[in-house]
């Protein structure tokens, strides 16, 4: 099958890869790239494992084409550190509260935390709950997810705080 000459930006460096047209994001992301922080739990759009940002918008990146891509700017979680020295606060909150326990829907939940709290950084509870509906945890309950999401938005809201002030 004829390859697709595929050009985007992921976590802002600009990355130029060769793919069949019927390759999802995520595989083109984990294989081509070799950024495999992205998880595949069950690539059908159902668990939210997959998820990254495209163009500032969270999308299922199993359910994404590739060629669809092309030219966007894509964030994974591998691109949340501010440096490669600082954590993300929602990455620091989420180590102190234990919230990661197999791991494996967590790059998913973290880019959807981010998503919510950069628009909303002191959401309540139902707001959590909603802006997390697609991303599926098997491990355990959402206690300690919703208890580092908590942390990070008020170290967030007062960094942003902060900031304004001076
Ligand atoms: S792997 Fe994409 S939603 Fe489950
Ligand atoms: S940490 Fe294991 S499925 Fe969420």
């Amino acid at each position: 099958m004829k390859k697709i000459h595929l050009e985007f930006s992921v976590n802002g460096e600009q990355r130029s890869v060769l793919v069949e047209g019927y390759r999802s994001l995520l595989d083109t992301l984990r294989e081509e790239v070799g950024l495999t922080g992205t998880k595949k739990g069950c690539d059908v759009g159902d668990c939210g494992a997959c998820t990254v940002m495209v163009n500032g918008q969270p999308v299922n990146a199993c359910l994404m084409l590739a060629a669809e891509a092309q030219g966007a700017e894509v964030l994974t979680v591998e691109g949340m550190q501010p440096n490669p020295d600082e954590l993300h606060p929602l990455q620091e909150a989420f180590m102190e509260h234990g919230a990661s326990q197999c791991g494996f829907c967590t790059p998913g939940i973290l880019i959807m935390a981010k998503h919510l709290l950069d628009q909303n950084p002191l959401p309540t509870d139902e707001e959590i709950r909603f802006g997390l509906s697609g991303n599926i945890c098997r491990c355990t309950g959402y206690t300690k997810i919703f208890d580092a999401i908590r942390t990070a938005g008020k170290r967030m809201a007062a960094a942003k705080a902060a900031s304004v002030e001076a």
